[in-house]
């Protein structure tokens, strides 16, 4: 008994802490109801009358000199003023690691949030696409070179089923689903059987834009695009619209907005003009209306399809499409401030 009574009281003894939680552990430890202490007390009751008499007081001591032990440290641990439980609150948090967005969706939620603030719906369709919606709906003639080989991503032929490569496939589906008014942007991604190279990719990302109604006029398709060049590039945005050619859209047109040629670098994006390639756009060919049951004498719209790719490039000022699919943490954790 002397020999278990003088342990405790050195371990009391050497025992601190100035955590609170670990001071509550110690008591329990010691002086709970299964505790250390406790115990002792508990053979004491069985000892023999004359051994009660050598034992009872250095145990009551001992019972004290923990108790008083533990209410010191208690007070201790709750008066030192930056321990609540132990933690010092004082000491700087630890970094919560954010992740970022990546550029190009960065890009597409710009060009996105700019079309719904004008009334445009987001719609979303299949990546892999049958003829129909890919070519067919939108006025491909059979033997138009987009559909040969070198362009797309045959999964299946014949029935050909293709990795879509635009999301005007996706126009058609929401002209088969729903009647006009139809003001629509559908994002995506889509596929060309390209060489990969600094400028293009086999896959990239599209916004591209359909917009149905009576009355809907060229000047609208203009008015539109030149409101989204300037919420987009800045107020003072020029635009200019240069005749192109597209199966589903006619008039045809491939919009620039104007960049500057101020240094090598404008040069060197502008190839010398000044002017930025970045979208094409067009009226919807009648063709295309009737082919999705809409009567083109009573309604008319435009169309336009953004890569998403090419303005990022030139927003981020990055050299290289392919660092944009790399999934290179130096590179991608570089627009964690951009928005
Ligand atoms: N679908 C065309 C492309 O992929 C872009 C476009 C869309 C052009 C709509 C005109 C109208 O290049």
């Amino acid at each position: 008994m002397k020999e278990r009574i003088d342990l405790l009281l050195r371990e009391v003894e050497e025992f601190s802490t100035k955590a609170t939680a670990e001071v509550e552990s110690f008591r329990v430890e010691m002086l709970g109801k299964k505790g250390k202490i406790t115990s002792l007390f508990n053979d004491f009751r069985e000892m023999a009358g004359d051994q009660k008499k050598e034992f009872g007081r250095p145990l009551n001591e001992l019972k004290k000199f923990a108790q008083e032990k533990v209410s010191e440290l208690k007070a201790d641990a709750e008066e030192s003023s930056d321990s609540v439980s132990g933690e010092d609150l004082s000491r700087p948090a630890n970094f919560t690691s954010l992740g970022s967005r990546h550029p190009v969706n960065l890009v597409k939620n710009e060009i996105v949030s700019i079309f719904r603030s004008i009334g445009f719906n987001v719609s979303a369709g299949p990546e892999i696409e049958d003829d129909w919606h890919n070519f067919t709906a939108l006025n491909f003639p059979e033997e138009h070179p987009a559909r040969d080989m070198q362009d797309t991503f045959f999964v299946e032929r014949d029935p050909d089923w293709a990795l879509r490569t635009h999301t005007s496939s996706v126009q058609v589906r929401v002209m088969e689903n729903s009647k006009p008014p139809i003001r629509t942007i559908s994002p995506g991604r889509v596929f060309r059987n390209e060489a990969i190279s600094a400028r293009s990719h086999c896959f990239f990302h599209q916004v591209e834009g359909l917009y149905i109604d009576k009355d809907v006029s060229f000047a609208d398709l203009k008015q539109t695009l030149l409101y989204f060049a300037q919420e987009f590039f800045g107020p003072n945005t020029k635009i200019r619209l240069r005749p192109s050619y597209f199966p589903f859209t006619e008039p045809s047109a491939e919009m620039d907005v104007y960049w500057g040629l101020e240094n090598e670098r404008d040069y060197r994006m502008t190839k010398g003009t000044g002017w930025l390639e970045v979208l094409g756009c067009g009226m919807v060919d009648p063709n295309v209306l009737k082919n999705n049951g809409i009567d083109p004498e009573v309604y008319s719209g435009f169309a336009f399809g953004i890569g998403v790719e090419r303005i990022a490039l030139h927003r981020f000022q990055i050299p290289d499409i392919r660092m944009l699919f790399e999934n290179d943490l130096r590179f991608l954790e570089q627009f964690k401030a951009a928005y």
